[in-house]
């Protein structure tokens, strides 16, 4: 490096992208720097995301457990659970400062430099942070997205009462009422953790489906589910207004399509409508940079940006907002940076909704396939024939292969079960393989596991399963 620079490689950000972008730099050599506004390194996804939200996901579902007497049938008698929120909270603060801090660690182990502060561009290759100025050879902006308001309803986090994600995953109660204004991801896992606390929850959702993007058989079989539970889900209704009076809100609601109005008394209302890209206040313009109508910043394939010692990945650009996505750019950032050949295979990013069950996704859906005028074959398999969820009771959903009709290669799985997310990943590995039905129905799957119905359903594409 000359002495012209300060680092190699500066990163802007600290989230799943940032952090394995600075720490897969400095492994290759580079001298590099990670800035961050936040008080802990990890982005969105350790400190208000992913991890508090599982965390809460799983405490729930055991208090659910014990508490629905769902148990008893095991032969398991559980008298006088009882739910200590406090100690649910601190328990997901643990999980959150536990693996902030081992951020940090790696940090250091990996000689990244942490700079506190908030970044913005005064050119192409210097960056203030706080009060500090720094010249970077190579900048990577991976700072991520924030909730998208929706005009007119006033988010107070603090008040507990109308809140975002970030409200929602500490709420100082269980409200006897929670609202969903967006029946997207967010809504489903979080509504999800508050029911099983007790809460009756409502999902007003815009569209004629919950989960916009998925299949639309696995959209239909979710509502199903969800509504078993006990959501109310009310499709097709927008919101046109949330008042606060007191410790209640009022939400305002009507058909999307428009119509009488309707009133909704809830103790908390969660605004889950979508994340917005984070770009403002970087002075983008001073490094000759420009986003898109969707405020995202767009780059090619190998993650640079118009200006070409500048590079973007994770939530900022355009692609879905997924932190393991985030994760695999930030390693291919680094590598090309570092004169390697750095690549994420965007068609293979798989999604996976966290809720009980759980909904997970790879590759295309059929109304896609329908769309691109592909001809598929389908094969499908509920958990009502395999015989460990039998076993366990855990027979909601299905497991979906589509394969393509005239070479049979896999095109698109959808997997709704208790362990989809784990499933999927012999799925994903098999289509960066370039697998057909054939190769997984004729791959050998231990018994009796729930992945037997993967290789029932590829079984189904061009014969008969075993068990239904
Ligand atoms: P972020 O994680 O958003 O990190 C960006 C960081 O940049 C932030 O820490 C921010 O403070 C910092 N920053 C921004 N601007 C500046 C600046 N100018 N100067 C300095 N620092 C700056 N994804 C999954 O894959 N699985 C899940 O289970 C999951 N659950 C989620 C649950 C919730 C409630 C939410 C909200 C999101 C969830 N996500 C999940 C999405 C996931 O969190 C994001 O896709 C992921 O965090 C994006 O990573 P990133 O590195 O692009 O940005
Ligand atoms: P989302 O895009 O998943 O869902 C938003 C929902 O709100 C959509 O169904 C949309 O039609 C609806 N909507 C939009 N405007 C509306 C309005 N005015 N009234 C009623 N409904 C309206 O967004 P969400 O749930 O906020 O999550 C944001 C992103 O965070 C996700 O897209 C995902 O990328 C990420 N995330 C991922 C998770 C995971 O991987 N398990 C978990 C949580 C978040």
């Amino acid at each position: 490096m000359s002495n012209e620079f300060d680092y190699d490689v500066l990163v802007i950000g600290s989230g799943p992208g940032g952090y394995v972008a600075a720490i897969r730099a400095a492994q290759l050599g580079l001298k590099t720097a990670c800035a961050e506004s936040r008080e802990t390194l990890g982005g969105t996804c350790l400190n208000v995301g992913c991890i508090p939200s599982k965390a809460l996901l799983h405490a729930s579902e055991l208090y659910e457990e014990a508490h629905s007497g769902a148990l008893e049938k095991f032969g398991i008698k559980l008298t006088g659970a009882k739910l200590d929120l406090n100690q649910m909270m601190a328990e997901k603060d643990e999980a959150v400062s536990g693996l902030t801090g081992g951020i940090e660690f790696l940090f250091k182990k990996n000689k990244v430099t942490w700079l506190k502060g908030h970044a913005s561009f005064e050119d192409a290759n210097t960056v203030k942070v706080g009060d500090e100025t720094v010249r970077a050879k190579n900048i990577i902006i991976a700072t991520g997205s924030s909730v998208t308001p929706l005009p007119g309803v006033e988010v107070d986090n603090g008040k507990g009462i109308v809140v975002d994600s970030t409200g929602a995953l500490s709420l100082p109660k269980v409200p006897d009422h929670l609202v969903l204004i967006g029946g997207g991801v967010i809504g489903l896992e979080l509504g999800s953790v508050w029911r099983r606390l007790g809460a009756k929850v409502t999902v007003v959702e815009y569209l004629d489906q919950i989960l916009p993007g998925m299949d639309g058989e696995v959209r239909k079989e979710s509502a199903k589910l969800f509504k078993k539970q006990g959501f109310d889900i009310k499709t097709g209704t927008k919101v046109t207004g949330v008042t606060v009076k007191g410790k209640k809100a009022t939400v305002s609601i009507e058909p999307a399509a428009g119509g009488d109005t309707e009133t909704l008394s809830a103790d908390a209302v969660l605004v889950c409508i979508g994340r917005s890209p984070n770009t403002e206040g970087l002075a983008l313009e001073k490094a000759g940079l420009a986003t898109n109508n969707r405020g995202q910043i767009e780059v090619g394939h190998d993650f640079a940006t118009s200006v070409s010692n500048i590079y973007a990945i994770g939530d900022v650009i355009p692609g879905p907002m997924l932190a393991h996505r985030a994760e695999d750019e930030g390693i291919a950032v680094a590598e090309n940076i570092a004169g390697q050949t750095g690549i994420v295979n965007h068609d293979l990013i798989p999604g996976v909704v966290y809720t009980h069950p759980e909904i997970a996704n790879i590759g295309k859906t059929e109304e896609e396939l329908k769309e691109a005028g592909v001809k598929y074959k389908k094969g499908k398999f509920p958990f009502m024939g395999n015989s460990r969820a039998k076993t366990n009771r855990d027979t909601d959903g299905f497991v979906k292969v589509l394969a393509d009709a005239e070479t049979d290669r896999v095109l698109g799985v959808h997997i709704i079960s208790s362990l989809a997310g784990t499933m999927i990943a012999q799925v994903v590995q098999a289509m960066e393989f370039g697998a057909t039905s054939e190769d997984i129905a004729y791959t050998c799957h231990a018994h009796p596991t729930h992945s037997e119905a993967v290789k029932e359903a590829a079984m189904a594409v061009t014969g008969k399963p075993i068990h239904i």
